[in-house]
């Protein structure tokens, strides 16, 4: 076969235009539809986050509570959903649960039987309805799964929360603080949305064939799994667990280095500088280890990103958002094995939003493969093989 350019892990490519969200790799720079992140962290709520993915600019109060209003009405889950989800073991992982769960939802949507068809994409308003049913109901599903396994009554969703504070409600059956509020709002806002990442981008490719949003959703679910993607904030918790303490954090990199192995929680596709969703997360880590003691944990990580940009800096590695954003869910008492279905209750914002931009213009996506397999075999009869 003749020689064609080959672009493996399509490192690089651009694939499609969209005005989601921006990042400067050399510059260490997030934005939302023009919105530095740091201000968006601070300052906005996940909710008004989500508007503005999806529909381009900051909701206005009537536009915010319409919404708000529909999504709390929505959290709740069909029993059966409930009861497909008792029935899985227990030790099974939470990312599978709302794999699963996501996907049992798609049967009870109201809106997918009317529009399911070739012109899917062009039924603006089922679409939006749908993808804010399925990002009010997955907290639910973690939730509900998270109790059940523990032995402990269901906590039903209340309206009168906000998405995070909800979240944490349901899981912990008490209200959360104002700070746990805040650093879980401000955690979903950081993971909202980052390009062309590639569970977005499975997303995009199965909504390309015009499949419907549970389907999109059930893919970018299945790809953010990895500890290469985010997987890695339950990976690089484990980690600094596992390392123990600060002094035995140079050995232990360099070690796993010498190995080439990847410390988890550090390099980046696109940001060859520090991650600007790992700054921040950085700070609020520092002032939960001081009000939670743990500081053990943290002085650890801070040991581990000094050996690892001493080593791997010049390389354009740093902390990545999984790196802190474990430490922070840990020290706010959320178990390990819930960090990246928090990653996945978030960044289902940035799934639906691409979907919807994208089926705007939609194109199939389907690249080919450079064939390096025998040609002009003869077949042989199985009874001569
Ligand atoms: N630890 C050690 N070495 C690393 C790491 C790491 N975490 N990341 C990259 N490298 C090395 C890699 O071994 C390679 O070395 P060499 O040039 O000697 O072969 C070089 O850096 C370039 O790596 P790459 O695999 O070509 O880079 P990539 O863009 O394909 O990989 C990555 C990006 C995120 C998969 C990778 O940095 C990684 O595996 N990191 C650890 C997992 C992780 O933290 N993932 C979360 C990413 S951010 C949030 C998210 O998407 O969920």
């Amino acid at each position: 076969m003749s020689e064609v350019p080959l672009h493996i892990g399509l490192r690089g490519i651009y694939v499609a235009k969209s005005s989601l969200s921006y990042i400067d790799g050399a510059a260490g720079k997030l934005i939302y539809r023009g919105y530095a992140i740091e201000d968006l962290a601070e300052k906005a709520s996940y909710e008004e986050v989500l508007y503005l993915l999806w529909f381009g600019k900051l909701p206005n109060k009537k536009e915010l509570e319409d919404m708000k209003t529909f999504m709390a009405e929505e959290r709740e889950i069909p029993e059966q959903v409930v009861e497909i989800i008792s029935k899985l073991p227990k030790d099974t992982h939470p990312m599978d649960v709302l794999r699963t769960g996501v996907s049992a939802l798609s049967g009870f949507d109201p809106d997918l039987p009317k529009i399911w068809g070739p012109k899917i994409n062009e039924y603006k308003e089922e679409n939006v309805r749908i993808g804010l049913r399925i990002t009010s109901k997955m907290p639910t599903i973690v939730a509900y799964f998270y109790r059940m396994r523990e032995g402990k009554e269901l906590v039903h969703p209340r309206k009168d929360l906000s998405h995070a504070a909800n979240f944490l409600y349901m899981m912990w059956g008490r209200e959360p603080t104002e700070l746990e509020g805040k650093i879980m709002d401000m955690a979903l806002i950081l993971h909202a949305d980052h390009g062309a990442n590639a569970s977005t981008f499975n997303c995009m490719v199965t909504a390309s064939t015009l499949s419907d949003l549970y389907s999109s959703v059930v893919s970018g679910i299945s790809t953010l799994k990895g500890p290469w993607h985010g997987g890695a904030n339950e990976a690089a918790l484990r980690m600094l667990l596992e390392i123990g303490s600060p002094d035995r954090a140079r050995e232990y990199v360099e070690e796993k280095l010498r190995r080439k192995e990847r410390i988890m929680g550090f390099g980046h596709r696109v940001y060859k500088a520090y991650d600007p969703r790992a700054r921040i997360l950085k700070k609020y880590a520092e002032k939960l280890a001081k009000e939670t003691g743990n500081e053990n944990l943290f002085q650890t990580a801070l040991e581990v990103e000094k050996v690892m940009v001493e080593l791997l800096g010049g390389k354009g590695i740093f902390p990545n958002v999984d790196f802190y954003s474990g430490q922070v869910y840990h020290m706010l008492g959320i178990p390990t094995d819930l960090f990246t279905p928090i990653f996945a209750i978030s960044r289902v914002a940035g799934w639906i939003g691409h979907v919807l931009e994208y089926w705007e213009e939609n194109v199939l996506i389907r690249p080919r493969f450079v064939y390096t397999g025998p040609m002009h075999q003869e077949f042989v009869p199985l009874e001569v093989r």
